[in-house]
């Protein structure tokens, strides 16, 4: 049993496999923290020291004790109003306009399986036998009639916990919910840094590591998005933590809209970590009987450092946030026509591209932005979802058909959310877009975004999508979103302060539809690139398309960056053209693939019929290489074996499970002088056991090169890479 409650100390203690977490509703019925660590047994009460520390830290009125202040104590759902000062998870407002509240324990249950949450994405149970429990607290607050169901997802052999919090208005009176962070993490003591994913587009997702001090750091996104420029991802380690030493705490958020995340170190030095919805605009109203759900937090620990949170984290949302049947299959091998050739394209040329991708291996074609309504370019027609036969030459099935039948799969690209003012659908329906009246809509890529929020455009999207996946056989879809969300108003909603949160909960039951209504279709999320590349999307898109910026050094850093909270199998990383067309650099094509194969999603953007013989030759050769080592890509531990921003070489590697065979990519970033030798240290292999490695036909001893590791050619060229397949060599 993972979850138990001691009904005469009020502990709730968590257990997984390498972690313990516990808490205390104390004898005022408070719910305090007491600790997520190392797995351990016992009462931890001891950890929370009780003093008098003067009368600006403020104690409840029931519990006449100067020592006893919410304001130092650790919390396990902080709220304003209680005397604890730090930042909240929880701000009420009440039918007379007054702030605060109150939360006491008042009862909990214990449940075999994993929660999930209506309407949003969550974490989920694979087998019954994972040992998969639900921890449920409620709390209240007598005065508002307010109750908040804390859940506690655990998912105990891969030191997963998850948090939820369900806000119910149990009251007589309408109440507002100003603020609704979901998970806080509050620590006695300690000395740390905070790991967070900044960046913006084309960039995504760079490590950032700041030591936490006194104030408050926090990222977060107010774009309606998860966004390029801050992910949901936060991690809190000790300050000398490295890959595979030191304590760390990570927090994911489940949720593709705004967020806020925070770390904050007290009067006391003690620190406090939380994530949730950022309150920017919003206000949630909630009449008698409604309740909001504050959106998934997935937690995890490590006591032997950052690697460590990514295996667990890893394997949390390959198995148990991606769902049907492409999360355990090879993905196609795909070229998009999107760097191939942007708008210029028509069903000939499509089709040319298709022969010779069948040509090289590739295994599916996917026709992205251009192909519906009067799209020539990116002025005009979002919204209009009616194939441009012209353009194509004729109906989408008779394509489809063509590409299927030089022996690949046929993907297309959609940007559902959006609309342009130049479109059909918005001469016919205005009112669909969120704009404010009276001002001026703000645009982002001359275009507006839909009121996701209003079932009927979700409707209208629905069965304007199955118009088109109905033609033909379309296997692949790339949902794309390539703007924020800035002018908030809904036509129908009752209060604007709720639109953004109904907006996500919009598109998540417009994917939901879809994929009931198609199970096969894979679906590669994508929104200007990364934008959205977060947990809640990837339970619908087991893959997402990392970043627009495919030049290979800068995809290096930016797949290093996601692997930290997100799986290697969910990356989609192509090959493209040379120079890059985003930052004009030069990279020998061989490294090119090194570095798309250490995606799930790999491919090509690049237009196949303008290379040169050799070029074709050695895609072929990465085609079948791909096939060789696709599946520890998928499936197997990843290693970040140095760092792209710092070091001489970059070097990742992956693992199976069961250690019987390894994958190691290794690139040349950094050349000096002469003569100094780089060398590639791999982990994970299974020590004691020896190694064929395939490329060159050698047997390494795993302890030697885990010690010294394997000398990369002196003299090195810049991005020269090497890809080596290690073997086990049993019995
Ligand atoms: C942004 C995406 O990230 C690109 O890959 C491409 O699909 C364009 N949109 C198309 O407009």
């Amino acid at each position: 049993m993972s979850c138990a409650y001691d009904a005469e100390s009020g502990l709730f203690t968590i257990h997984t496999q390498n972690s313990t977490y516990q808490m205390v509703a104390d004898e005022h019925r408070y719910l305090l923290h007491l600790y997520y660590g190392a797995r351990t047994e016992g009462d931890l009460r001891y950890l929370v020291t009780y003093a008098d520390r003067s009368g600006m830290c403020a104690s409840p009125h029931d519990v006449q004790d100067r020592t006893y202040s919410l304001d130092v104590l650790p919390q396990e759902y902080a709220f304003q109003g209680g005397g604890d000062m730090r930042s909240p998870l929880l701000v009420v407002r009440d039918a007379h306009g007054t702030f605060g509240c109150d939360l006491r324990y008042v009862r909990h249950e214990i449940r075999d399986g994993k929660y999930a949450l209506k309407g949003l994405p969550a974490v989920y149970s694979d087998t019954e036998d994972d040992g998969a429990q639900t921890l449920s607290i409620t709390l209240t607050d007598a005065r508002l009639g307010l109750e908040v169901e804390l859940l506690y997802g655990v998912l105990p052999k891969l030191d997963i916990i998850t948090r939820a919090a369900i806000i119910k208005n149990a009251g007589a009176e309408k109440i507002v919910i100003k603020r609704a962070q979901t998970a806080c993490l509050d620590m006695v003591h300690g000395t740390f840094d905070a790991i967070t994913f900044c960046g913006r587009h084309a960039m995504e997702r760079r490590p950032s590591r700041r030591h936490v001090g006194h104030g408050s750091l926090s990222v977060g996104s107010r774009r309606g998005m998860s966004s390029n420029q801050y992910n949901p991802l936060m991690i809190l380690c000790d300050r000398d933590a490295t890959e595979t030493s030191g304590r760390a705490w990570s927090m994911s958020f489940v949720y593709s809209g705004g967020f806020l995340a925070e770390i904050e170190m007290d009067q006391f030095d003690q620190v406090r970590m939380q994530m949730g919805l950022t309150d920017e605009q919003f206000s949630y109203p909630l009449k008698p009987g409604e309740q909001l759900i504050a959106p998934e937090v997935i937690l995890t620990y490590s006591n032997a450092g950052l690697e460590r949170i990514s295996h667990n984290l890893h394997r949390c949302m390959r198995k148990h946030v991606c769902r049907g049947p492409w999360r355990d299959r090879p993905r196609p091998i795909l070229i998009n026509s999107w760097e191939a050739a942007y708008f210029d394209f028509n069903g000939d040329s499509l089709a040319r591209l298709a022969d010779k991708a069948a040509e090289l291996g590739i295994e599916m074609l996917v026709m992205d932005d251009g192909w519906f309504g009067e799209r020539k370019d990116d002025l005009r027609a979002l919204g209009d979802w009616t194939v441009n036969e012209q353009k194509l030459g004729g109906p989408l099935r008779q394509l489809a058909d063509y590409v299927n039948s030089v022996g690949l799969k046929f993907g297309i690209w959609v940007e559902p959310e959006m609309v342009s003012e130049d479109s059909d659908l918005f001469r016919a329906h205005p009112d669909w877009a969120l704009s404010i009246p009276g001002k001026d809509p703000v645009l982002g890529r001359d275009q507006l975004v839909l009121d996701m929020s209003r079932k009927d455009v979700r409707d209208n999207l629905f069965e304007q999508l199955c118009g088109i996946l109905d033609q033909a056989n379309i296997e692949y879809v790339k949902w794309d979103y390539n703007r924020s969300i800035v002018d908030v108003y809904s036509r129908l909603a009752e209060d604007q302060g709720r639109v953004l949160y109904d907006y996500v909960l919009g598109l998540y039951d417009l994917l939901e539809r879809i994929i009931q209504r198609y199970p096969t279709l894979l679906i590669e999320g994508c929104s200007a690139g990364g934008g959205r590349f977060d947990a809640g999307m990837l339970y619908y898109t087991p893959q997402i398309w990392t970043s627009d910026n495919t030049d290979a050094h800068d995809r290096m850093t930016i797949q290093y960056g996601t692997s930290f909270g997100y799986p290697c199998s969910s990356m989609g990383a192509h090959v493209s053209a040379c120079p890059n067309e985003i930052n004009g650099r030069e990279v020998p094509l061989s490294c090119r693939g090194t570095v798309a194969m250490a995606g799930g999603g790999f491919g090509y953007e690049l237009d196949l019929l303008e290379l040169p013989e050799r070029a074709c030759e050695i895609i072929k050769g990465q085609v079948k290489r791909y096939h060789e080592i696709e599946h520890l890509v998928r499936e197997g531990l990843y290693y970040r074996l140095s760092s792209p921003l710092t070091d001489a070489i970059a070097a990742w590697g992956y693992v199976a499970e069961d250690g019987s065979e390894a994958l190691v990519s290794a690139v040349v970033m950094n050349v000096e002088g002469y003569g100094v030798a780089n060398y590639v240290v791999p982990r994970g292999l299974t020590r004691g056991a020896l190694y064929h490695e395939e490329y060159s036909d050698t047997v390494y001893a795993a302890d030697a090169i885990m010690d010294m590791g394997i000398p990369l050619p002196v003299g090195s060229a810049p991005y020269m890479s090497r890809m080596y397949h290690f073997v086990r060599i049993d019995g």
